[in-house]
């Protein structure tokens, strides 16, 4: 796709993009009568166009050498925002490709800029992304045509940008960003029986050919030397041996070290507590916090961010088989500390719990953030729209939050509480990887557990459970794999 900003409007396009804010409502007409006079009142019906934000206006008609003119309604100009620029990009996206054209131009980011609330690196920051990520779709293994192919959008236009520099200044991060979510989406769009830890390896290898990307892989024989056994037992029904991957970002030597911290389950049946039917079906996303780290890596060195970012991603399946691990198995984690399985399916807590004994360990690092597909009970309660967050640290989960807002890959803080720290005590074991019946808040109650592997730094835990996989697209999400937390790490980088 090859977008261009330019100052004059393009007419050699497909699809020409228009927008009229509600403040504008006279002028807009005005304008527009004049460009398409009688076609367009007619298509239109004035008095009837209410131009409530998110209405879109398809004209059945050509003008001023474009193929058909969309009008998009903009709402109200204080309700303008950064994620309306995002939505607005994916309309256009996809009437594009409804329309099956190439092309299109538009003229609104032009009329969004001089609301004057916006800088213009956000503006192009924005777009880009609106623009990347709805340009997104997984159809790698569909070997019959479709009856209408869509057609992959090859030039875009953007007209009447007046601070260019900036704008695209913006949008090349922004462009980076949604690319590197896109990466994430296919990761975890990938089959399992082709995504297993090894195949992730093989990913990792491919980033780490930066100059400032160095990976260290701990095999099976080496989880086994130091003393993974959380991650170890997970695996233990599985035909592909774990790996323990660790993406060392070296953008500066200076600084606060960061480590991020995916798990990586590339598919969860359940174990012997297995997921019935309706439950698993979708578990090939389980894997959606090691493609969200991996990702962030790969961002961190095209953004040139200076900092330095240790990428962690604990990566094996939860399978069931004779050598699979059972309710009643008491594992020996990473710290020492040994783990009673009560149930088999919850298994992400424990291979976190050997990375983030180790990643403290090892690197040091004085913050560390864990991203993971953790818990049924997050979904319940926040749904597919937010993440949970919990944390040690008020600033961080600020942080977090602040820039899941911007970047609309939100989080949502949840209570690290004291009340709930006996729940995962263990009676024959120090924990048990499930909480004691009565308690509730999963997501609290998973915390609560992964807090005794992180003892030193600022800590915050997300649970991308809910919006890391969709059944149904929305705007510039596609239904499937989203690349959740890529776009959070992404802006909490840049800002912090
Ligand atoms: N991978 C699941 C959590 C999940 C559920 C992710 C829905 C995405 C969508 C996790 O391993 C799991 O099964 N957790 C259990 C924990 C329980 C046994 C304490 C759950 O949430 O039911
Ligand atoms: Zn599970
Ligand atoms: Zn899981």
């Amino acid at each position: 796709m090859k977008v261009s900003v330019t100052d004059i409007i393009d007419t050699s396009k497909d699809l020409l993009v228009l927008g009229i804010f509600q403040e504008d409502e006279d002028m807009s007409y005005e304008f527009l009568n004049t460009l398409f006079a009688k076609e367009l009142q007619e298509a239109l019906g004035l008095g009837v166009f209410k131009k409530t934000y998110g209405e879109v206006y398809p004209t059945k008609f050509a003008g001023l050498g474009y193929r058909r003119v969309l009008v998009l309604a903009l709402g109200s100009k204080d309700e303008m925002s950064l994620e309306r620029v995002r939505r607005l990009m994916s309309k256009a996206v996809s009437y594009t490709k409804i329309y099956k054209f190439e092309s299109f131009s538009m003229n609104i980011l032009s009329l969004i800029e001089n609301t004057g609330r916006f800088s213009p690196e956000e503006l192009g920051r924005a777009s880009a992304e609106g623009l990347y990520l709805s340009n997104y779709s997984f159809k790698k293994y569909m070997s019959i045509v479709p009856e209408n192919p869509e057609k992959d959008i090859q030039t875009v236009t953007l007209t009447w940008i007046k601070d260019k520099d900036n704008f695209l200044k913006g949008f090349e991060e922004g462009k980076i960003i949604a690319e590197c979510t896109n990466f994430a989406k296919d990761l975890v769009n990938e089959p399992p029986m082709l995504m297993t830890p090894a195949y992730m390896e093989k990913v990792a290898e491919e980033i780490a050919e930066n100059k400032n990307i160095k990976l260290r892989v701990l095999d099976k024989k080496d989880l086994e030397e130091k003393g993974f056994g959380a991650i170890l037992g997970v695996s233990k029904g599985s035909e592909h041996p774990p790996k323990l991957l660790i993406l060392e970002y070296h953008g500066s030597e200076e600084g606060p070290v960061t480590a991020i911290v995916g798990k990586g389950i590339t598919f969860d049946t359940g174990g012997y507590n297995i997921k019935p039917t309706g439950s698993m079906e979708t578990m090939k996303c389980d894997m959606g916090g090691a493609a969200a780290v991996m990702a962030m890596i790969k961002a961190a060195a095209a953004l040139g961010l200076k900092k330095k970012i240790i990428g962690v991603a604990p990566v094996c399946e939860n399978a069931i088989s004779g050598s699979a691990y059972k309710p009643g198995d008491i594992l020996i984690a990473y710290n020492k500390k040994s783990i009673e399985v009560t149930n088999t399916d919850a298994e992400g807590r424990l291979i976190l719990a050997d990375a983030l004994a180790y990643v403290e360990e090892k690197y040091k690092p004085d913050v560390i953030i864990d991203l993971a597909t953790l818990t049924g009970a997050c979904v319940v309660a926040l749904g597919s729209s937010i993440s949970g967050i919990v944390s040690t640290n008020k600033e961080l989960q600020d942080a977090l939050q602040k820039a899941g807002d911007v970047s609309y890959d939100r989080v949502w803080p949840l209570p690290l509480l004291e009340e709930y720290k006996d729940s995962m005590k263990g009676t024959i074991s120090d924990l048990k990887n499930t909480a004691a019946t009565g308690y509730g808040a999963g997501t609290i109650t998973a915390a609560v557990f992964l807090q005794n592997f992180v003892t030193q730094q600022k800590w915050a835990h997300i649970d991308i459970a809910g919006p890391a996989f969709l059944l149904e697209g929305k705007d510039y999400l596609q239904k499937g794999a989203t690349g959740a937390g890529v776009r959070l790490l992404s802006y909490y980088f840049l800002r912090n």
